[in-house]
């Protein structure tokens, strides 16, 4: 399964530049929640989200990183080809989290199954936003309140 997994305040905004992690919001809960969903699985980050991460894999979670440079880091799978990724992923049925940013995210949205949105109440600051995504049928199928945010869940091709 292919799960886009991202989080968004009320008009989709995701990154701001300078912060520590790239995020606009400092949100514990969110953090927390990313990371229990996507422990013992493998996530894809593309180069300027690992940067933005201070180029470090993620403990206990197998990374794949997406470059067209010849970069080398022992701890990441260094990938060129996003197609060939996904494809391999669908192949051997083996679950894949897609974890951005917003350029990858734009390249997932026409294959993923589910798309796992962390909905940040408010407005905040920032310069990068998750992708218009009414155009590629993924259907609201699940919404799950936490204290400081609400995880809604979308399925690709779903009917209510
Ligand atoms: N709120 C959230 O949940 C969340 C999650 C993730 C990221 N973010 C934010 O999103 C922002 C970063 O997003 P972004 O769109 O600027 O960058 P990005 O998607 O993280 O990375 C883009 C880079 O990835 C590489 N890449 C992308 N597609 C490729 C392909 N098909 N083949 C080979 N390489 C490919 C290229 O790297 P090279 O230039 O090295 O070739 C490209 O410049 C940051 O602010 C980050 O904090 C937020």
């Amino acid at each position: 399964m292919i799960t886009i997994i991202v989080a968004a305040d009320q008009d989709l905004l995701i990154g701001k530049a300078g912060t520590r992690n790239g995020m606009p919001w400092d949100n514990k809960e969110d953090l927390a929640h990313f990371k229990k969903t996507t422990l013992n699985h493998t996530v894809l980050f593309g180069m300027n989200t690992f940067k933005a991460m201070g180029m470090r894999a993620l403990p206990k979670r197998h990374t794949i990183l997406i470059t067209h440079q010849d970069y080398q880091n022992d701890k990441v799978e260094v990938r060129h080809d996003f197609d060939e990724v996904i494809q391999e992923y669908k192949n051997k049925q083996e679950d894949l989290f897609i974890c951005g940013g917003a350029g990858i995210y734009k390249q997932a949205l026409p294959v993923a199954d589910t798309l796992l949105l962390s909905r940040i109440p408010g407005k905040h600051e920032g310069e990068t936003y998750f992708p218009d995504f009414k155009e590629y049928g993924y259907t609201l199928v699940e919404t799950t309140p936490y204290e400081t945010f609400t995880l809604e869940t979308y399925r690709r091709g779903a009917t209510c």
